[in-house]
């Protein structure tokens, strides 16, 4: 049982330190030019929706939809999050291409995830990607009337449409 346990050990440390070299000494690659594999993408999207999953509040927008507070929501989208997700006006974004990972298009391919999810997205942002945690530089007021904004991109209604211009 003592050399089983020594032996469980041993290939843990084995499997530390050879990880820790393989790291420190450039194998892994840290550029942004390039898109990220199948495994990593597969296995970020799942932490990423079990960790939300774990500690976002399942709640309801304390801000209801109306016509001007969507305004005010795709104004914000407009000023902080185009350069990145692309424009209201369905511009797709340069920089969200450049970045790793890729900036999803929120307006081309418009979400379909539960207000709470987008809102806590937004507000913690997104570890380890370009994505900020806006709740340090905004407040909850403005992410709900983003996310509703957003959650509603196929469905908004004509005086929002008509202040996008379209
Ligand atoms: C500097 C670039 C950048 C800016 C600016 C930015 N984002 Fe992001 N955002 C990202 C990236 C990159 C991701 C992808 C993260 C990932 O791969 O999981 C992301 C992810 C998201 C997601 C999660 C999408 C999903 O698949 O669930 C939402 C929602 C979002 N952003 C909304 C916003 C909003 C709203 C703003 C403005 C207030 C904003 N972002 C500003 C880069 C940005």
């Amino acid at each position: 049982m003592r050399n089983f346990i020594f032996g469980v050990i041993v290939v843990i440390l084995i499997i530390v330190v050879g990880g820790l070299a393989y790291t420190l000494t450039g194998f892994v690659n840290t550029n942004s030019d390039h898109s990220p594999g199948p495994a990593e993408t597969w296995l970020a999207s799942h932490a990423m929706d079990a960790s939300m999953e774990k500690h976002a509040p399942h709640m309801q927008s304390p801000i209801p939809a109306t016509d001007a507070n969507l305004i005010d929501g795709m104004k914000f989208y407009t000023m902080n999050c185009a350069l990145c997700h692309g424009t209201v006006t369905k511009q797709p974004s340069d920089v969200g291409r450049a970045l790793y990972p890729p900036a999803p298009q929120l307006i081309l391919q418009p979400l379909d995830d539960p207000e709470w999810h987008i809102f806590y997205a937004v507000k913690h942002g997104v570890r380890w990607t370009g994505m900020p945690a806006w709740g340090k530089v905004a407040s909850d007021e403005y992410i709900w009337k983003t996310s509703m904004f957003l959650s509603r991109v196929n469905q908004l209604p004509p005086a929002v449409k008509q202040a996008i211009g379209k």
